[in-house]
């Protein structure tokens, strides 16, 4: 056994030899609208450790959301590979592409994009009925994530009828709930108060240590990167920190 495989790495230190679960090579993304071409993302390396939080930062306009949507596969790519846990998404048809994400991803966004007309527990549910779980246990595991959110006294409440704290508790709760390999979240706290989104991180980061999962963050809040193992920062389309 070699030095490199004898040596024992700390639960968290991140730059220990792990496999990596999202790894990008050469990524470019051009945009093309109005008659304008924009290179969002030029040649973009990255890679991301199984159970690693990263947070990414940036000016306005530097390509953020547009890195989260092509990591994961909701927007195409005009050069380079994604790989997520060695699959290459762009070789998937459109609906392998989906099922994949249905069953490996969830997503976190700024507005929440819950279903106005859904309790709390529906909007939850949803993504386990979608992967035909029944609906008995679909709400059994719903009922679980909002209680490990601390939401599990506003089941039947509707989105309008909840803070907007308790909105993002609810949207990750829908996130987590098919127990995904990754979790996407674009400023997940930029519609909240400071309270709330001290709240919403504490739960964020929690749910990072304890099961593991695999956060990629966007924010613009430093206390948020503070919490990440690492902080990615972005400029003009470019990683100017070492990805
Ligand atoms: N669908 C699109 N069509 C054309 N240009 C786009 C499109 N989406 C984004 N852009 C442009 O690509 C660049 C990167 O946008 P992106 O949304 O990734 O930035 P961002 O870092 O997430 O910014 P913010 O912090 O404001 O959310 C911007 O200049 C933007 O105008
Ligand atoms: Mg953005």
């Amino acid at each position: 056994m070699s030095a490199l495989e004898e040596r024992s790495w700390a639960a968290d230190d991140w730059s220990a030899p792990r496999a990596a679960i999202v790894r990008a090579e050469g990524l470019r993304k051009t945009y093309r609208a109005h008659g304008l071409e924009l290179d969002a993302l030029r040649a973009v390396n990255l890679s991301v450790a199984r159970g690693e939080m990263v947070a990414v930062m940036g000016p306005s306009g530097c390509g953020k959301t547009t890195l989260l949507n092509c990591l994961a596969g909701l927007d195409t790519i005009d050069a380079g590979h994604v790989l997520i846990d060695g699959v290459d998404l762009a070789s998937l048809s459109d609906a392998r592409r989906a099922d994949y994400r249905a069953q490996r991803m969830g997503f976190i966004f700024q507005n929440f994009n819950l279903l106005p007309v859904l309790s709390a527990a529906e909007n939850v549910e949803l993504p386990l009925l979608l992967l035909r779980v029944s609906a008995r246990e679909a709400r059994k595991r719903a009922r679980a994530m909002l209680d490990a959110v601390g939401l599990s006294h506003r089941e039947r409440h509707r989105p309008a009828e909840l803070s907007g704290g308790q909105r993002q508790r609810v949207a990750i709760a829908r996130a987590l709930v098919n127990e995904p390999a990754i979790v996407w979240a674009d400023e997940p706290t930029g519609n909240l108060d400071t309270e709330a989104a001290d709240e919403v991180m504490e739960l964020l980061t929690r749910l990072n240590r304890e099961r593991r999962q695999t956060l990629v963050i966007v924010t613009h809040a430093p206390d948020i990167s503070a919490r990440a193992h690492r902080l990615i920062r972005m400029r003009d389309g470019r990683i100017v920190t070492p990805g």
